[in-house]
């Protein structure tokens, strides 16, 4: 029995003639199948990427595309394809020999959930067109970042044994920049942050989470100490279960200690990518939420910790001069200096940066060592060394070897993320993240040799706007270097709004194929900004993150093909002039 739903849209006895045709019902093409001796109804639109499937083939229950050639199961719509997704189909009913259907059927799940379940199977399957459409649908939902954050999450820490890697922080830094950039680029930035765990997660075996220990009274200190035993001798499984006790049972603060402590218990590790990686994870957990995601996200940080490359087993840090000997010498005497600082305010010396950038270690490390006997903080002394690190970048010298990039690039992410950690934790060997980052920064000093010139203040009188369009042009040339950091100058002498030129950086990022260093060095440029107050700092953050970028743009700009493709899909515009009958 019909309903008042239904609305009558062909003859039957025609379609049975014809085979198929498409009719229009409450303004959406459908197309209309007469098979043995049953009518469906689908919807015209191909899910792929929008083919008339009224063109398509029918045989034996099953529709076929034929641009790319998914199948579908003609009467519920679901595809065989994963990578198409499934088609929208109609309930019909025959009266009087006219073909009636319900044009607006009640979806089987809400669409938010629909898009979260594609998120996934995106994911799953590393299929970046389905991931793009998700996001889009889900952006619909007006559910800002937090579900592809949350599916892109519980995806990548559970499929890859290899823990927190590349993936998990790009989808990280991508939330952050989330807040900065807008419109079409937020979307932009949630695609590019679950293609990433996609990306990184593909082929990779599964992870397995340790429990923890039963005992729910371990103090910390046992704990702590357990846990930088089990990481120094590389035992995974051991340290996961201290950690996720200490998760169970310490407050976030201290966890992040014991983190702290052992991703500084050996110099540098993993060319910086330990501390930011774990600095990533733990920015992530305060997205998420401390009690529901701590234990999955920080247990996936442990490989970071236990399989990572220590710098004082690398000869650059031991010849000519060891400078590892000079750290961990320091690392030793942090309780004493520590002491002799207690209650005391620091004044930064002048000229306190220069000397970080100094070409004797052993003045950089002793300058530290004053520094916080005489009651340096932990958040004063890594912002120096940030300051010290950014200037490397924004004086990186273009004569260099295209990878140096990425050496001067790890000593900023490093620098950065121990400062951002100063506000996540108050343990005292956070200092040595200040002794290693200054020697990083230190081995990187003929990477500016000679600096290259940072443009000073200027009397620019052009508009800010066409500033801006200028800096996304310099991105669009090969090694527009040096004009991109002039660029970022005259947008802040032209008194220019920060927040836009923050949206035109991440708009020059986003369109791109931006690797994951390009991605990082941005988002660590854009928070490394509001970090800090100083209107020099600033710029020099913004000047080294558009250096960076435009060093490394442009690029052949393929996944943003792909999301047009999704975008131009989810506006409902045609893409393809179908003439195959
Ligand atoms: S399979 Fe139908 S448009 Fe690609």
């Amino acid at each position: 029995m019909a309903t008042d739903q239904y609305v009558p849209v062909a003859d039957r006895s025609e379609l049975e003639r014809d085979g198929q045709t498409v009719v229009s019902a409450d303004g959406t093409a459908v197309a209309l199948f007469h098979h043995q001796d049953t009518v469906y109804a689908v919807d015209n639109r191909c899910p792929h990427m929008g083919f008339p499937l009224a063109q398509g083939s029918v045989e034996n229950g099953v529709l076929t595309c034929h641009w790319h050639h998914a199948r579908f199961e003609l009467a519920e719509g679901d595809t065989f394809d994963p990578w198409a997704d499934d088609v929208q189909t109609f309930p019909v009913e025959i009266r009087d020999d006219t073909v009636y259907i319900d044009p607006n059927p009640e979806p089987n799940v809400p669409p938010a959930t629909r898009w979260r379940n594609r998120l996934a199977d995106g994911l799953q399957e590393n299929l970046s067109l389905v991931m793009a459409k998700a996001v889009l649908g889900l952006d619909e939902a007006d559910d800002g970042f937090q579900t592809p954050l949350e599916t892109a999450v519980n995806f990548g820490t559970r499929y890859r044994a290899a823990g927190w890697g590349r993936g998990l922080t790009t989808v990280s830094y991508m939330a952050d920049l989330f807040r900065t950039v807008g419109g079409r680029d937020r979307r932009r930035a949630m695609y590019t942050g679950v293609t990433a765990v996609a990306d990184n997660c593909a082929d990779e075996p599964p992870r397995f989470q340790q429990p923890a220990f039963e005992n729910d009274r371990l103090p910390k200190a046992r704990l702590k100490s357990w846990f930088r035993r089990n990481c120094e001798v590389r035992d995974a499984d051991g340290a996961e279960r201290c950690l996720l006790t200490a998760v169970d049972t310490l407050p976030p603060g201290e966890v992040t200690e014991l983190l702290v402590t052992a991703a500084t218990d050996h110099l540098y590790m993993n060319t910086s990518h330990t501390l930011d990686f774990i600095n990533s994870a733990l920015s992530t957990v305060e997205h998420l939420g401390w009690a529901e995601f701590a234990p999955q996200v920080l247990a996936a940080t442990v490989p970071l910790l236990t399989d990572a490359t220590r710098a004082e087993e690398q000869s650059a840090w031991r010849q000519p001069t060891d400078v590892a000997a000079l750290c961990l010498d320091a690392h030793d005497r942090l309780p004493e200096l520590v002491a002799a600082g207690a209650g005391a305010t620091w004044t930064e010396p002048d000229g306190f940066v220069e000397t970080l950038l100094s070409t004797d270690p052993a003045v950089i490390v002793e300058a530290l060592c004053d520094a916080i006997a005489a009651g340096a903080t932990r958040q004063e002394l890594t912002d120096a060394v940030a300051r010290a690190a950014t200037r490397r970048v924004a004086y990186f010298d273009t004569g260099n070897e295209f990878n140096d990039w990425n050496t001067v690039h790890h000593t900023f992410v490093y620098a950065n993320a121990a400062h951002e950690l100063a506000d996540r934790t108050d343990a005292t060997e956070l200092y040595r993240a200040c002794f290693d980052g200054a020697m990083s920064v230190y081995l990187d000093r003929f990477l500016n040799s000679p600096r290259a010139p940072v443009p000073g203040p200027g009397d620019s009188t052009r508009e800010p706007e066409t500033i801006r369009e200028d800096l996304l042009a310099a991105f669009d040339e090969q090694g527009a270097v040096d004009r991109a950091g002039r660029l970022v100058a005259e947008h802040f002498d032209a008194d220019g709004d920060p927040t836009r030129l923050k949206r035109a950086l991440g708009q020059g990022l986003l369109r791109e194929d931006a690797g994951f260093h390009t991605n990082q060095h941005v988002g660590a440029a854009v928070r490394r900004f509001g970090a800090v107050s100083a209107a020099e700092e600033r710029q020099l953050a913004l000047v080294a993150g558009a250096r960076y970028l435009a060093a490394h743009t442009p690029t052949r700009r393929e996944s943003e093909q792909t999301f047009s493709i999704a975008t131009r899909l989810h506006r409902g515009e045609r893409l393809h002039e179908a003439t195959d009958a």
